[in-house]
């Protein structure tokens, strides 16, 4: 009879994780800090809020009753993962952007549950919440192999693993609508290359709705979202020794109903100059100086079709909860013959 293998032996071998940060990471948030300080309109993109600190931060935002878009997300997926799992058939689940992968564990459960989950992939830019995930999933779902992936959606996607049979790429949370009209149809066709005949994209997209819902949803009584956008400076002055004093900085969060996106900005209390050392670059503000730090695109069904038609998708589901506040759409790549 053959030996059982130790349990600690099983769950080494059901995780791999591979790192494509380093070196290539920091330059990357060098260069979009050059890039970003350097602007008449100053800017930085939302990923360098996400250190351990800042994941953590997003987390407790989730749990604030102002933050309606992780309930409304969680409740599409309890009501219709079952019918997922049926209709994608799933061996393995591809996530960007992953995080604690909270929600993700109803998908998990339904795809369980077939009996067609093999595998799990998370990609998230921050490490600890990937190798944390992989060690809680995989004794939670005990056979699940978890490849984590600690990259970049925008640069490393080449790096995800090939398909070892028909999945879903899950893009939950809204996160598709931090990036502005052009880049987000860029990152969709480039997402849409992971996609063959057999497979499914599943992303969460907020809703455009009532401006005092949205806006308190990013401005919250307690403050943690202000804090969430302070920590981007916090990473600054760790990773590029910057001297910001977080404090320097009110919250601000506005609806833009022109282009119906929230903005997150920073905005100067005083007139002040930081130097960023490690990149020997002072940074001017003037009182009252805005930076911007995210914006968060809120989607009709039409915005959201015609994204998925610019990256060759085509939707198969809309879902979306009671009150409509937030929309997971399951869509797959056009085939040729629906083109012809
Ligand atoms: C808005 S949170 C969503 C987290 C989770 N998917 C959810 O639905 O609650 C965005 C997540 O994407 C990650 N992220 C942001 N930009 C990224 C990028 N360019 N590449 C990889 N991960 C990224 C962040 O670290 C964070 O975990």
């Amino acid at each position: 009879m053959e030996p059982l293998t130790p349990p600690e032996t099983v769950i080494e071998t059901a995780i791999r994780i591979d790192s494509h940060l380093g070196g290539a990471h920091e330059r990357s948030l060098a260069d979009d800090v050059l890039d970003g300080l350097t602007r008449p309109f100053k800017e930085l993109p939302p990923k360098h809020f996400y250190d351990a600190r800042g994941a953590e931060l997003f987390d407790r935002i989730c749990e604030l009753p102002e933050y309606y878009p992780t309930r409304a997300e969680r409740a599409i997926l309890e009501e219709r993962a079952d019918e997922l799992a049926t209709l994608t058939n799933a061996a393995e689940l591809v996530e960007l952007g992953s995080g604690t992968a909270a929600k993700t564990r109803v998908l998990l459960d339904a795809l369980h549950a077939a009996g067609t989950l093999t595998r799990y992939i998370p990609m998230d830019v921050t490490e600890s919440m990937v190798r944390d995930c992989a060690e809680e999933l995989t004794s939670e779902y005990p056979g699940l192999q978890v490849h984590g992936v600690i990259g970049d959606f925008e640069r490393h996607l080449d790096h995800v693993p090939s398909a070892a049979g028909p999945r879903i790429v899950a893009f939950l949370g809204g996160t598709i609508g931090n990036f502005p009209p052009g880049s987000r149809r860029r990152v969709l066709r480039e997402i849409a290359r992971l996609l063959g005949p057999e497979d499914h994209l599943l992303m969460g997209t907020d809703l455009v709705k009532d401006r005092v819902a949205l806006e308190a949803a990013y401005d919250d009584a307690q403050g943690v979202t202000a804090e969430f956008n302070r920590n981007v400076l916090r990473v600054l002055n760790r990773e590029l020794g910057a001297e910001f004093d977080p404090e320097d900085f009110d919250h601000v969060a506005l609806f833009d109903p022109q282009h119906e996106w929230i903005e997150m900005r920073l905005r100067a209390r005083r007139e002040h100059t930081t130097l960023v050392r490690d990149l020997d670059l002072p940074v001017h503000f003037r009182a009252g100086e805005e930076l911007r730090t995210e914006i968060s695109a809120k989607f009709t069904p039409e915005r959201v079709e015609s994204d998925l038609r610019a990256a060759d998708l085509e939707l198969v589901r809309w879902l979306t909860d009671p009150d409509e506040l937030f929309a997971l759409t399951l869509s797959r790549r056009i085939s040729p013959e629906t083109t012809l």
